[in-house]
């Protein structure tokens, strides 16, 4: 983020899997604008990496997604802190490309558990513990969650239920005044997720060309969204499934290459 401004102070924020990535951007950027930010993953080591470089007295835990008393434990030592979380971000997420063939039970669990029950987990402890009425409530999600891939089986499911548990979390927390939403970034360069998915040049073109602007996003671009649903510039989205994505889903899961398309 390359400016500040007042636009979150007196805001608490909670990230879960805030301590790299697209989720440590967001993260910087809300404490930029004022916010009081707490970020929470499995790794202390990583945790302490990531609060030194956040600033304004951010707040580091260290818990995994899956253990529910864990992530109770540190939103409600958080909301102590920094008050009654304005902000609740579940953005923790496991990925790797296996066939669903030669993927172990085990393997499929793991994604399922850290992606769609850790957002459970961090939405429904976070709910006890949110500003009611005016929480807003985050999933980063992925275009997984409505398209099918090879070699994602796993994660295709659980960010499927993530965006449907969104959508019915917003349904039955709106007359509590909390309204929850789910960013979906495409292709953003630089992201472990890319160097995951597409880890070689010609992966890369294959992404680019999926999308209808013909090229990567930026972790800024998922980063302005994240501002603008945390913040009061509007109240009346939730439920609300949002691509950043450069169009990526225009073309569900046939992409448009446009090496392929004919000159028009
Ligand atoms: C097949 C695999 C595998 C692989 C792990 N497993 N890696 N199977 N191919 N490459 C299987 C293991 O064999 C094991 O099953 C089971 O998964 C659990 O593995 P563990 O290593 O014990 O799990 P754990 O230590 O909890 O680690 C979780 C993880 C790991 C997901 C496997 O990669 C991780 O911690 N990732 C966190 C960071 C991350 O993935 N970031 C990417 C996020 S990007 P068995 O049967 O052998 O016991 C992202 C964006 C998505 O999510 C969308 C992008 C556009």
């Amino acid at each position: 983020m390359s400016f500040a401004s007042n636009l979150l102070v007196g805001r608490s924020a909670f990230i879960a899997g805030g301590t790299s990535g697209i989720n440590l951007a967001i993260a910087q950027a809300y404490a930029a604008h004022g916010a009081k930010v707490a970020v929470m993953s499995r790794k202390p080591e990583k945790v302490d990496a990531a609060v030194a470089t956040i600033g304004n007295g951010a707040l580091g835990f260290a818990a995994d997604v899956r253990d529910y008393a864990a992530v109770e434990a540190a939103m409600t030592a958080a909301a102590a802190a920094n008050g009654p979380l304005d902000i609740i971000i579940s953005g923790a997420a496991g990925n790797f490309l296996s066939p669903a063939a030669a993927l172990s039970a085990n393997g499929f669990k793991t994604v399922v558990d850290i992606d769609l029950l850790g957002s459970f987990h961090v939405f429904r402890a976070g709910f006890e513990v949110a500003a009611k009425p005016g929480a807003s409530m985050i999933a980063l999600s992925a275009p997984q969650a409505s398209a099918p891939y090879v070699g994602q089986a796993h994660v295709c499911a659980a960010k499927a239920g993530i965006d449907m548990l969104v959508k019915c979390l917003a349904l039955e927390w709106g007359a509590a005044g909390v309204r929850v939403n789910s960013i979906v970034p495409g292709p953003i360069d630089g992201t472990e997720g890319m160097a995951r998915l597409a880890p070689n040049p010609s992966m890369r073109k294959l992404a680019e060309g999926a999308t209808a602007l013909g090229r990567f996003g930026t972790t800024d671009d998922v980063v302005q969204l994240a501002l603008f649903l945390a913040s009061d510039a509007d109240s009346y989205i939730t439920g609300a499934i949002m691509a950043v994505d450069g169009g990526q889903m225009l073309a569900g899961n046939a992409s448009f290459s446009h090496e392929k398309m004919p000159a028009i």
